[in-house]
């Protein structure tokens, strides 16, 4: 059985010393845990703290974004070198939090992802639908068009070992989760569309389910065949909703 991964995405929260608290738990409760893989995505100015605390246990951690360039005049951006300069291994790429509040078309999602691989991160590509389209059964179609938008510009087989996570917008931070079977329709159609066009790398890649995952609906998702994880939000920043999500994982 494949190991499930459960991803913490604390998005603007934290300071040195909450996080500290919250980070010992996290290593106290969570890093023996067996058949799951658990990643923590903190704020950038947060990094060498978590590395700091993470660095010899198996806890991994990450970021919530970065820059679709190498390097340069870009005033307040993050390159993909600077997260490894920390040691970290993922990245959250194009959460819907972003990609409203700061315009990021799919192109400019689809470079950042490549940037994530080009340096040897993990990326978490984030796709979802908004509760309108959801209502107007056009969501395979939104989702689709985000992943299109990378097969067509890169080529499916870069989607081998990386992570997408389905992200209805409209079960983010609402408390109205996806039923286990609207998750597992949407992560068989990713699954399927990128094997339509790279076997192996559909094989390999991770989709983790985002919006409102909670100790309780956490074990019924994480059952379901192409769900292979968890973007947490909220019940991250609980060091015992978290670890109830973890072990509904494990
Ligand atoms: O990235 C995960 C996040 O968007 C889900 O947030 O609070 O609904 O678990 P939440």
């Amino acid at each position: 059985m494949p190991r499930k991964i459960v991803v913490a995405n604390w998005k603007m929260h934290g300071n040195l010393a909450t996080n500290q608290q919250l980070l010992q738990t996290y290593i106290d409760r969570l890093d023996t845990l067996k058949n799951v893989e658990v990643v923590v995505c903190v704020p950038y100015p947060y990094l060498a703290q978590v590395q700091s605390l993470l660095q010899n246990t198996s806890i991994a951690w990450g970021a919530q974004n970065l820059s679709k360039d190498v390097v340069g005049a870009f005033t307040g951006e993050v390159s993909a070198s600077m997260l490894k300069d920390f040691g970290a291994t993922h990245v959250i790429i194009g959460h819907s939090e972003r990609a409203t509040a700061y315009c990021e078309s799919d192109e400019n999602i689809a470079a950042k992802f490549m940037q994530a691989k080009a340096h040897g991160l993990v990326p978490i590509l984030c796709v979802g639908e908004t509760l309108i389209e959801r209502e107007a059964g056009v969501m395979e179609m939104v989702v689709a068009k985000q992943i299109d938008t990378i097969i067509n510009l890169y080529g499916a087989q870069v989607f081998a070992n990386t992570i997408i996570s389905y992200e209805p917008i409209w079960a983010i931070g609402t408390g109205l989760a996806a039923t286990p079977d609207q998750a597992q329709s949407m992560h068989e159609f990713i699954r399927h569309r990128i094997a339509s066009h790279h076997q192996e790398a559909a094989a390999s890649l991770k989709i983790l389910y985002g919006g409102s995952v909670n100790p309780q609906n956490a074990v019924q998702l994480f059952n379901m065949q192409d769900i292979d994880g968890g973007l947490i939000g909220r019940c991250s920043l609980s060091a015992e909703e978290f670890e109830g999500i973890c072990r509904a994982a494990s």
